[in-house]
């Protein structure tokens, strides 16, 4: 299989812990062996951080957004080093440059692109390219809620859900004003016009990776 994997910077950069790193560059090794593996990596704490400090000197919206994509850059080259020799050893700064790589049979790596968006928009949209057969987003609670598990005992995990229904819920006030970064309104767009199967998973465990292939965990989007 072709499998897009978005990592959250929340994620991997959580504790600056290389060991996260490794723990996931294993993983991906074995899956490599047998599949075809892309990976986005998010920007986490330390994109904020940068963007707080260029909001300190007004800057614009997209200005902040392009010091986020540095970091999620950043946050690649990290875990290209992890690979190692598994992986393409550049960042891929764009779509054609991931497809270009993943001609090389190795995995390829990259974060942000433009602004205005997130990494889960970047791993849709690369799913789309290359016509992925599965899209795993990993993330930082076990799948996708109804409203914030982290703030709310009586949030409801989804098992399946569609992307008219995720774009619902994403309209609804309570997500918008709480914190839970649900998913990206770019990233639903892309999956429901493309049809992309796609598993949001808990990407504490990095060996989740491989149940969300066995389709065992999870919430999964299926098609409208
Ligand atoms: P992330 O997508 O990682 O955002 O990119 P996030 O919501 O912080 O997700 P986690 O924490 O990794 O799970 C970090 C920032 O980089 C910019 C945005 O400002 C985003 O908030 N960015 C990222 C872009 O503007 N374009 C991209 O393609 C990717």
């Amino acid at each position: 299989m072709k499998i897009v994997v978005t990592i959250g910077g929340s994620i991997i950069i959580k504790d600056n812990d290389p060991a996260k790193f490794k723990d996931y560059a294993e993983v991906l090794h074995d899956m490599n062996n047998e599949h075809q593996i892309l990976v986005v990596v998010g920007g986490g704490k330390p994109a904020r951080d940068y963007i707080g400090i260029a909001r300190g000197f007004e800057a614009s919206e997209a200005a902040c957004d392009d010091i986020g994509i540095e970091v999620t850059r950043l946050n690649a080259k990290l875990l290209i080093m992890a690979l190692g020799a598994d992986a393409y050893p550049k960042v891929a700064m764009n779509f054609h440059d991931a497809m270009e790589f993943g001609t090389s049979g190795k995995i390829v790596v990259m974060g942000g692109t433009e602004p205005a968006h997130s990494t889960d928009a970047v791993g849709s949209i690369l799913a789309e390219f290359v016509d992925a057969d599965l899209l795993i987003n990993a993330t930082s609670v076990d799948g996708l809620y109804d409203k914030d598990p982290n703030k709310y005992n009586d949030a409801k995990m989804f098992e399946k859900i569609t992307p008219t229904e995720m774009m619902n819920i994403l309209s609804s006030k309570e997500i918008k004003a709480g914190t839970y970064e649900f998913f990206d309104m770019t990233a639903i767009q892309i999956i429901k016009r493309s049809n992309i199967k796609t598993r949001i998973i808990n990407g504490e465990y990095p060996k989740n990776l491989k149940k969300a292939i066995k389709d065992e965990i999870g919430t999964v989007i299926i098609p409208d």
